[in-house]
């Protein structure tokens, strides 16, 4: 078979880089290893900015988002007995909307479907061939027969796990990692959110968010040892826990229930550099990873598909091709203004085995300066609104 544009993924960044190509009538086949229903069961995170909400929007994707998306004008920060808010609108005039990336996904196959995108479930042993030459074409197995899709492009939009960014020779590749020294314990519950805007909190007992998917679904996550297993957290041992690291007048409000789902992620910033090789392109988790404690894991890969979308367009309406030549250096600079965020509030906020007194301090006054310093408020507020494109 031939198309013009093979994605390898069907996550998030891999749909709606497939969408916005379907709307513009460039062709685009979508592999994905799994199931759709495997996929849609990932419990993932839901603070979107307003760069993803508008490709969305693009895409013509966004009405369940915009209708039942809660927008946000401000997140809290709480450490000892300190709580204080940062004002979005305020400083920067920008929301975020909270709205679960499972529902993104849910979204974006439904517009997939109905729009007649073509894609493969269950695609097996993807391979990539001669990304480093004008022919470029993939195969991959589906139900036991071997499948061949010549194409102009390959985008690998298949995850940190996936093959795209294997493809790209070690000696071509530079990977830059940084592993934390504590995993996140996440539980779902049908539960009423315990606070109106998310809750990040520093406790001497280590890290705690409160997020919220909708008025009767919480997302709740502390900080633990990569060695803990879910079945060492009881509900009961999770719920004590959070109570000790969120501010008192939350801990006392704070309505508890079964859990409905319950995970362990471990925190990693990873940056794969160059973006691109040849004719394939990385994209979203198959390049970088950053620790979720900015929220940036889906919007830097929503930026993206916007540089990769941006390209293709001119390429296949102008024929420039600037914008593809442009990607990796695009997209990389800001990457790593993202990483950089997405490290400092992990440092600011989590509490690290080997930390000193003197480190101790050093957290707390950075805590301090934050709480009482409009400017350190605005540069926290514009990254996490989103930078521009
Ligand atoms: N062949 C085909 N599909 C694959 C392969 C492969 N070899 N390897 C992985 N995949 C699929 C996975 O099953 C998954 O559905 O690629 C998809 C990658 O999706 P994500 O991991 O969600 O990555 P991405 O779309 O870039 O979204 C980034 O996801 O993990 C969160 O925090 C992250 O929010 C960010 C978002
Ligand atoms: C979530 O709602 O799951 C969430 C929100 C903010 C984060 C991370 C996760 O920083």
């Amino acid at each position: 078979m031939r198309t013009q544009v093979v994605i390898i993924g069907g996550g998030p960044s891999g749909l709606l880089l497939g969408q916005l190509l379907l709307r513009q009538g460039i062709d685009a086949v979508v592999l994905e290893r799994r199931t759709r229903d495997y996929v849609l069961g990932r419990i993932r995170a839901g603070v979107l900015e307003v760069g993803f909400v508008n490709l969305m929007q693009e895409a013509q994707v966004g009405a369940r988002m915009l209708s039942e998306g809660i927008p946000h004008d401000g997140i809290r920060i709480s450490y000892d007995d300190e709580l204080f808010r940062i004002d979005f609108a305020r400083l920067t005039g920008t929301p975020v909307v909270v709205y679960g990336q499972t529902e993104v996904t849910r979204d974006l196959y439904d517009a997939r479907d109905a729009a007649g995108g073509k894609t493969v479930f269950r695609a097996e042993n993807v391979q990539i061939h001669g990304a480093n030459t004008d022919a470029p074409h993939v195969t991959y197995s589906e139900d036991g027969q071997i499948r061949r899709l010549d194409c102009d492009y390959v985008i690998g939009c298949d995850g940190f796990h996936g093959v795209s960014r294997r493809t790209i020779p070690q000696n071509i590749r530079r990977d830059h990692e940084k592993a934390y020294p504590f995993g996140w314990l996440g539980v779902l519950s049908q539960t009423p959110p315990v606070s109106e805007e998310l809750i990040y909190a520093n406790s001497e007992r280590g890290f705690a968010l409160c997020s919220m998917r909708n008025p009767n679904l919480s997302r709740y996550y502390v900080q633990c040892p990569l060695s803990d297993q879910p079945g060492d957290w009881s509900d009961d041992r999770f719920w004590d826990e959070l109570r000790r690291r969120i501010p008192p007048a939350a801990a006392e409000t704070l309505i508890t229930g079964p859990s409905i789902e319950k995970s362990i992620a471990p925190l990693r910033s990873f940056v794969s550099e160059p973006m691109r090789w040849g004719r394939l392109f990385l994209c979203g988790d198959a390049g970088h990873i950053v620790p979720p404690t900015g929220a940036k894991g889906l919007n830097t890969a929503a930026s993206d598909v916007h540089y990769l979308y941006q390209g293709l367009l001119s390429h296949y309406l102008d024929g420039d091709s600037a914008g593809l030549d442009n990607y990796s250096a695009d997209a990389l600079l800001r990457i790593w203004k993202v990483e950089r965020f997405s490290w400092c509030m992990t440092n600011l906020l989590h509490r690290f085995p080997e930390q000193s007194g003197f480190d101790l301090r050093i957290q707390r006054a950075e805590l301090e300066f934050l709480h009482e310093n409009e400017a350190a408020q605005m540069v926290l507020a514009q990254n996490y609104v989103g930078l521009p494109y």
